[in-house]
This record gives structure tokens, sequence and C-alpha cells, in this order.
């Protein structure tokens, strides 16, 4: 099993070109199923989580094949051939939950599907109730039929009604791109209330449209989509992925570097990139830049950390995607800080590692009040799900001596080469394998 040894107290100093957004790329994957034509994604990341998808999209009989354009920048060539296959197994959606955003489309397109329930994940329960309420109000029949969800269109064909897709915790990202995506081809006009305004949905919204989608309002609370009969294919490029950008303006944050970054989506950052401002760190952009989606901007951290409040919101608020990494930078100001989860208020598996390493953490339920202290020390760390390993990268980054984080498999869910591209600005990171140890009886 792979870890990271991590040699702290190097300054990050260069410049890097932020991936494409997984979290864009895997529901505009899944929307492939929607038309019988031809797809190229552009700037998709090679990641477990894309690979997966693949693997699934394949047993729903999409053709899929990796190609390298002439820039030779990666492009995925997909092209649903075979509208049979609609059971999506078990097997693959338990290894990631995103699959469920197969559903909206296989059901809109075929009429049918079958899609197991994806299980919890570190980070909390995972619900997809909200998924499949929104899906019934376009008419779906829903079942659950040993473990499946089993949907049916009557007719073959979904029709268009107005819903509210709001949940306890706020608005579903992928359930708003699983409700939209099937209303592109429902009979008549959905309205879709409380949607998730994240940037994702935007770009969905974005491709679906140039397939010949009629969608309205994507970004904003209200989403209105005027069903067609069929879409076409589509050449997009995936938008940049904001986590990964906000990752390593943390890394450059904390070692006190000088990053620069090509290809970031700071319009999709306010919140994060504002919060820094309080910190004490300075993200500035470069060159004037015709897309706010992909600008060049410097970080840079010219003093100490100062304490910051961050509450997790949906998008526009401060993304939950990202408070593990922020946890590890407030870990170092000088002060009081307070972090509070509310979209997933179980998200601190990374708070014992962080305490581990020298932090000073107390939490409180959904809230974690963060103490600066000097210094953090190095030290065998455990990866527990994708963006608590995030933290702890940051965290070794920053800490004296050598911090060995285990199960980055976690990490190369959502993040490209992460050992190679923070080496290559500077840090002291390399990946081992480390043998499986011997688990105690009892
Ligand atoms: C997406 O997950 C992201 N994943 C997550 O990123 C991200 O943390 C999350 O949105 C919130 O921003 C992908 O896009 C692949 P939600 P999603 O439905 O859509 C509750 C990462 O690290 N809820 O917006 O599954 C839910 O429990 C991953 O890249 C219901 O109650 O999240 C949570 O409290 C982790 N019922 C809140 O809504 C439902 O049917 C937001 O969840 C659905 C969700």
């Amino acid at each position: 099993m792979d870890a990271f040894v991590i040699e702290g107290g190097r300054r990050l100093e260069g410049r890097l070109r932020i991936n494409g957004s997984k979290n864009s790329a895997l529901p505009i994957m899944a929307a492939v199923l929607l038309t019988d034509e031809p797809v190229t994604l552009r700037d998709v990341p090679d990641l477990s989580d894309i690979r997966n998808m693949v693997r699934l999209l394949g047993e729903l009989g999409v053709m899929i094949a990796r190609e390298t354009d002439n820039r030779g920048q990666p492009v995925f060539a997909l092209h649903a051939i075979d509208q049979s296959p609609s059971h999506a197994r078990y097997e693959i959606v338990r290894t990631m939950r995103a699959s469920i955003c197969v559903l909206g489309p296989m059901l809109a397109r075929r009429g049918k599907a079958r899609v197991s329930l994806p299980g919890g994940c570190a980070i909390g329960q995972r619900p997809v109730d909200l998924h499949l309420r929104g899906l019934e109000a376009l008419g779906a029949r829903i079942t659950l039929d040993g473990g499946d969800i089993v949907a049916e269109a009557p007719g073959g064909r979904l029709r268009g009604a107005t819903l509210f897709l709001g949940g306890a915790n706020g608005s579903t990202v992928l359930g708003t791109a699983n409700v939209m995506s099937a209303a592109t081809l429902a009979r008549g006009t959905t309205v879709i209330e409380c949607a998730a305004c994240e940037p994702e949905i935007v770009d969905l919204a974005n491709m679906l449209n140039a397939m010949g989608a009629r969608i309205e309002g994507a970004g904003s609370p209200r989403i209105t989509v005027r069903g067609v009969e069929s879409l076409g294919g589509v050449d997009h490029a995936v938008i940049p992925d904001r986590i990964e950008a906000g990752t390593l303006m943390c890394a450059a944050a904390i070692t006190e570097g000088d990053l620069t970054l090509d290809n970031c989506p700071l319009d999709a950052l306010m919140a994060a990139t504002d919060t820094l401002g309080a910190i004490g760190v300075a993200v500035d952009p470069i060159g004037s830049g015709d897309d706010p989606m992909r600008r060049t901007c410097r970080v840079t951290r010219p003093g100490g950390l100062r304490p910051a409040q961050i509450t997790t919101q949906p998008h526009p608020g401060f993304p939950t995607d990202l408070q593990a990494q922020f946890m590890a930078l407030l870990c170092l100001a000088q002060g009081n800080s307070v972090i509070t989860e509310k979209i997933f208020p179980d998200r601190f598996l990374h708070v014992a590692e962080l305490q581990r390493m020298g932090a000073s953490l107390i939490r409180q339920n959904a809230t974690v009040v963060a103490t600066g202290v000097p210094g953090l020390t190095g030290a065998p760390v455990m990866a527990s799900d994708l963006r608590a390993s995030a933290g702890l990268v940051i965290a070794g980054l920053a800490a004296r001596g050598e911090t060995t984080i285990n199960r980055v498999y976690h990490i190369d869910r959502g993040y490209e080469k992460l050992e190679d591209r923070l080496a290559s600005v500077g840090a002291s990171i390399r990946r081992q394998d480390i043998p499986a140890e011997p688990v105690a009886a009892g």
C-alpha cells in the first residue's frame, strides 16, 4: 500500500498548472448517456475516480478511448453505442459514490435504470433521497431491490415538473446534476428550486446546452429546463479544479512559498481567496486574462498567519472540500480559529491525525477550535478520505522532520501525481510502498 514520505520545511516556489475538475468531469462523463452521438471531453484529469467512471460507462454501453490532441493534451472520446445494458453494479458503485450521477441520464434516455445504492463513506452517510425525490417528481417510478435503485419512466419518457430539491443541509450538487440532466429529455418544462449553484453545475449545463438542451439559470438556485426530443454530440473542455487550486494555495501559504498557478478558476474561489486574504495570504491575479475561470495567479505569504472563522456552506459559500486544508493551515496561525462544518458534520477525520503532529484542536460536534502553535512535528499519520489526506500533506510540508501519510490511494482519487507536482516546486515528498501491517486480532 502506498504512502507519501514528506520532509517538511521546504518552501514551495515555482509554477504549476491546475488540472481539469474531477467534480465537473464525473457528472459530465455520465451525461454522455443522454446522446447517441460521439462526445469529446478535454482536460479530464487522470484520477482513479475517473478510471472508475470509465469502467462503469463501459459496462453501460459507452465506447471510450483516451487520446492525445495536437497539443499533447489528453482527450477522451466517448460514444454511447449500446443503449441496452442499464445496470450500474454495486462492485463499481461502492468504490465511487459519484456513480449515482449515471441514474438521471440513463433513466431519461433509456426509460429505465438500475443503479446500486451508494454506501456511505468516511465523511458521512451520503444519502441520495433528494436525487430519488427529484426524479420521482419528473414521473419516474422508483423502487429498491437488493440494494439497487430500480427506476422506470412510464411510457419510456419523463415529464417536466416544478420541484424543490433542497434538504436539511441545503442543496445537493450531484442531485442537481442528476435531475437537471434527466429533465433535458423530459416532455415539457422543469423548474428546479433550491438547485446547487456550484461551478460544476454551470459547466455541466453549458455542455448540455451545447448538445442542444435548453437550460437557463444554472449557477442560481432556480434552474429552468425546457425538454427536447434528443441531444447531439459535443466537444467540451472541463473547467479547472477549484479544490485542487485551493489546496495548492494552502500548500504555498503554509510553506511561506511563492507559487504561480496557471489555468486557475479564481472566479469559482472567491470564498476561499477571501479567507486566505484574512489569514494573510496574497493571491494576486497576473495578466488581464479574458476567462475568469482560467486565470494565472501568484500566491505568497508576506508575514505571519492570522486566525480565521470558517463555516462551510453550499457555493458560493466556503467549500466543504477545502475545510481540512484550511484547518491544517490555521494550525500555525497566531491565535484561535473556529471552523464549523455545515455540509458533512462528521468531516473531521483529519483532526486526530493533525493532533498527532502537535496541532492544538478542540472539537465540539460540528465545530473545531484551532489554537495556533509555533510549529508542527512530523509523524506517521493515516489518510482517511480524499480531502482530509490533502490536509495532512499540507501539514507535512510545514512540519519539522518526516511525515509518513499512509493509504494515499485516497489522494489518488482526486489529485493527479500530487507528489510529483509538489516535488517539482521544491517539496521533499516521495511515494513509498509500505507493506500492509498484519492486523492484530481482537
Ligand atoms: C459533491 O458531493 C462533491 N462530489 C463532494 O466532493 C462535495 O463535498 C459535495 O458535493 C458538497 O459540495 C462530487 O461532486 C463528485 P451533496 P454530493 O449532495 O453531490 C445531503 C470531494 O472531496 N444530501 O451536495 O454527493 C448530504 O448528506 C467530494 O471531491 C442529502 O441529504 O454532495 C450533505 O449533507 C467529497 N440527500 C449535503 O446534502 C441527498 O439526496 C450536500 O451533499 C443528497 C445529499
